[in-house]
């Protein structure tokens, strides 16, 4: 009997150890912001889907970072996923956005824990209600002369200012109002304040724009502390969308689509008749012009005998070809330069024109009957090609 008490004993002494070495622990857990914890959070039923609802704060004592934040919800696995902010030694506190993922229905609570967890393994876990309330999701109370869908002209100098707007801060929450862009190349935000209560936001151009490679940019920004009615809305981000949409500007040349690099033309072939056909295209794909095409005659003593429709890039006979044997040696390429014009391009305006050198090979049919020889074919694009 009294080895079983000794053992009990032992026992006792051991939970002791373990609730003292746990209440150890305890003490250097992460812990939650007071205040942006999400204990109750009351959302605007018609909050879109993929939008931020949330950013949640924690800290370690020991510093052991980055802190790592997770959701669990056994009915609404999905309903939620959070995008975990970049925190390091030398932060004092690790952030994370909360986002919504699916749209929640009105008057429904949804529950949640919600766990931080630092590097050397403790966890803290709080658990959080989300009701979805019948309050405005609209943009306006929080934000002031917000233009969401914008036009901007593809050539706009860097560091242009595109708009503004201003974000309302909320006069419940002790921290100030904070604008971020999310996740955007091209543009930044600089803000400044505009009275106690607000700030006013520039969104500024900061990489050229190119509409040939990007026609609209989707501005994701995130007002932490935003204004919102908190009798029926306890967000502490709002998030909105703008959409900016470049404009083209005529300034990419056209480019050739089709252009034979080499054709053999048979000396017999009639005037008129077409020999070959190039295709250029606009660069600008917003408001692509038409492409004329003309020959470029310069001192080129071959250019004579062909002429060029120029709507149509059909290259044609305008002269016997026969006298082309004299001039060229043998079955020797020789070279058109083609040029591609914009339609309705002003005077000094650049990039509107594109050339393309092709070659043209005559086949003398007329005296010396055609041996359409593969070889000699071979050997003759060859010699072309590497003498290009
Ligand atoms: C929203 O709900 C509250 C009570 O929950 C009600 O008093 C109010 O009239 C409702 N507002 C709208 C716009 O339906
Ligand atoms: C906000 O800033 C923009 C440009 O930066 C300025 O044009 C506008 O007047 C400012 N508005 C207010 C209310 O401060
Ligand atoms: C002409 O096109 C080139 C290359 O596409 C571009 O770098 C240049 O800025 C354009 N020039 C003008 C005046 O748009």
């Amino acid at each position: 009997m009294s080895t079983v008490g000794w053992h009990l004993c032992l026992v006792c002494e051991l939970l002791v150890l373990i609730i003292a070495v746990s209440e150890n622990v305890r003490a250097n857990l992460p812990t939650f912001d007071e205040d942006s914890r999400m204990r109750i959070l009351l959302l605007p039923f018609a909050t879109r889907a993929g939008s931020t609802i949330y950013r949640v704060r924690a800290s370690d004592p020991d510093f052991d970072h980055p802190l790592e934040f997770s959701f669990t919800s056994l009915k609404h696995p999905k309903l939620l996923s959070l995008e975990i902010l970049p925190c390091g030694k030398q932060h004092s506190v690790c952030e994370a956005n909360v986002i919504l993922n699916e749209a929640v229905e009105l008057d429904k609570i949804y529950e949640l824990s919600l766990s931080v967890r630092d590097t050397s393994g403790g966890i803290t876990t709080v658990f959080c209600t989300i009701q979805a309330t019948n309050a405005s999701s609209s943009a306006t109370d929080s934000f002031q002369h917000l233009n969401q869908y914008l036009t901007v002209p593809e050539n706009l100098p860097r560091d242009s200012v595109v708009d503004y707007f201003i974000a309302r801060k909320n006069p419940n929450n002790i921290r100030g109002i904070r604008v971020e862009l999310r996740q955007s190349w091209n543009f930044r935000i600089a803000d400044k304040l505009a009275g106690s209560d607000r700030t006013n936001c520039s969104i500024i151009l900061e990489q050229p724009l190119d509409f040939e490679t990007q026609t609209v940019h989707i501005l994701r920004i995130l007002a932490v502390n935003a204004y919102v009615d908190n009798r029926l809305d306890t967000r502490n981000v709002v998030e909105v969308v703008i959409y900016v949409f470049v404009m083209d500007v005529q300034d990419t040349p056209p480019f050739f689509v089709r252009a034979p690099p080499i054709t053999a033309v048979s000396d017999k072939l009639e005037i008129g008749k077409v020999v070959l056909r190039v295709k250029a295209e606009d660069g600008d794909k917003g408001n692509p012009r038409d492409i004329h095409y003309v020959i470029m005659v310069d001192n080129n003593p071959f250019a004579p005998f062909f002429f060029m429709e120029p709507q149509t890039g059909e290259l044609k006979v305008r002269k016997k070809l026969v006298p082309l044997n004299q001039m060229v040696r043998s079955k020797a390429p020789f070279l058109l330069t083609i040029m591609a014009e914009e339609l309705g391009s002003l005077i000094n305006e650049a990039n509107t024109t594109t050339t393309v050198d092709i070659a043209l090979m005559v086949e003398d049919e007329t005296n010396d009957p055609p041996e359409f020889n593969s070889d000699r074919y071979a050997v003759f694009y060859v010699w072309f090609l590497t003498n290009l």
